[in-house]
């Protein structure tokens, strides 16, 4: 398992300045003439879903087009419903076409699920269920959520400028386990005859020692320090899944272990983030704290995850939701997405170059100063989601990777 986006880093040099290259110069499909035939090719199922999920995949497949291009990989894409629309055009949320279409693709992109119009739809009618299903079918259950803040973006921040300032974390979620897929589960009636509805958190060993594995792994490339959060002090699931993290920990003696309550870390999150360095846990709980550490960088807009299995490949997805109060406005971020598609490259292909060039074109994007609403501060330039992604574009043709 690689380790994080770097995004503090500075990989990459530019060596001309980013030139106001005409609009029409960045379309899809530009191929740059230089480049020698595709040495590699790769095979990209594209899952834009609902809300603001199209207008963010088109900005990221643009991008990864480009970058891609650039270092001599290929991509076919398969573009395949999932979530609402795919209610709308077949009544389920994750058709069998697309979950084997994606089975049998490189890495998987997803935009994101979900909208009014389907929210009281029955269960297995949910947008939400495609979702699941898809992690679930992959069987991708490490999910890898970073939140880092960009220097360029403390301001953006609720928190103060001391407090959220040099944050770089990483939330370790476990996610095709735990309370999401846990039997017994439904509604019922109790013995006083009142409706109930119940779940069950439930975890088994090697769930948890996997999820642990990748944990430990992750940290020993970052800072050497895992937190795992639970709550043990209640749930016997919790009890359990401290003493397996204590039993892989024993191969990881280089790694610095650390147990919190996850009360007491959803507070440490906003008191005092920087103790953080890698975080591990299950998979409500991951729900909860990765939007809350995601605050803590400015806007959920900006986030990344990859979902990643032991074998197949893996799914990747901004970690904020469909939005469907601005969708179609071209008011989205699209950064979230675009380093998605970064992390597609690093942890799903291999491909650490193509990955670092679009890591350093969104960070070369915010330092020329550009900003959707969500990150807007006075003083920088506001932009919509296609005119972000053209500059992100610019931004990739323009910087050169520098010898390391
Ligand atoms: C997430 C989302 C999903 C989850 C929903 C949309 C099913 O909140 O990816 O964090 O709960 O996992
Ligand atoms: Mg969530």
């Amino acid at each position: 398992m690689a380790s994080c986006l770097q995004l503090n880093a500075k990989p990459f040099t530019p060596l001309v300045s980013p030139n106001p290259l005409s609009k029409h110069t960045f379309k899809l499909g530009r191929v740059r003439c230089s480049a020698a035939s595709p040495s590699k090719r790769y095979t990209i199922t594209l899952l834009p879903g609902d809300g603001i999920g199209p207008e963010v995949i088109s900005v990221a497949k643009n991008v990864l087009n480009l970058a891609a291009t650039i270092e001599g990989i290929e991509f076919k894409y398969q573009e395949m419903p999932v979530g609402g629309n795919a209610l709308d055009l077949t009544g389920v949320p994750l058709p069998e076409e697309t979950l084997s279409a994606a089975k049998q693709s490189d890495a998987v992109l997803l935009g994101a699920i979900g909208g009014y119009k389907w929210d009281k739809n029955e269960k297995h009618l949910k947008p939400e269920t495609g979702l699941l299903k898809l992690r679930e079918g992959l069987k991708v259950f490490a999910n890898l959520r970073p939140a880092v803040v960009l220097p360029q973006l403390v301001d953006a921040s609720t928190l103060k400028r001391e407090v959220a300032e040099g944050v770089d974390l990483m939330v370790i979620r476990e996610l095709t386990g735990g309370i999401y897929f846990g039997q017994p589960r439904g509604f019922g009636t109790n013995e006083n005859g009142e409706e109930i509805g119940f779940n069950t958190e439930v975890y088994a060993a090697y769930e948890i020692d996997r999820i642990a594995r990748v944990a430990f792994e992750t940290a020993r490339k970052r800072q050497g320090k895992l937190c795992s959060v639970d709550k043990a002090n209640v749930l016997e699931a919790s009890m359990f899944w401290r003493k397996r993290i204590l039993e892989i920990a024993l191969d990881y003696p280089d790694v610095e272990l650390s147990h919190m309550y996850v009360d007491n870390a959803a507070m440490q999150l906003v008191r005092n983030p920087k103790q953080f360095d890698t975080i591990v846990t299950n998979n409500i709980f991951g729900d909860i704290l990765s939007d809350e550490a995601s605050m803590i960088t400015g806007s959920i807009g900006m986030l990344p995850s990859a979902s990643l299995g032991e074998s197949g490949p893996g799914l990747f997805e901004p970690i904020h939701g469909s939005a469907p109060d601005i969708a179609g406005q071209d008011k989205a971020n699209p950064l979230a997405t675009v380093l998605s598609a970064a992390m597609l490259l690093k942890y799903g292909l291999g491909e650490e170059n193509a990955a670092k060039r679009i890591e350093a074109a969104v960070l070369d994007t915010l330092n020329r100063g550009f900003r959707t609403v969500d990150i807007y501060s006075s003083g920088t330039k506001l932009v919509g989601c296609k005119e972000m992604g053209e500059e992100v574009l610019k931004s990739v043709d323009s910087l050169v990777p520098s010898p390391v």
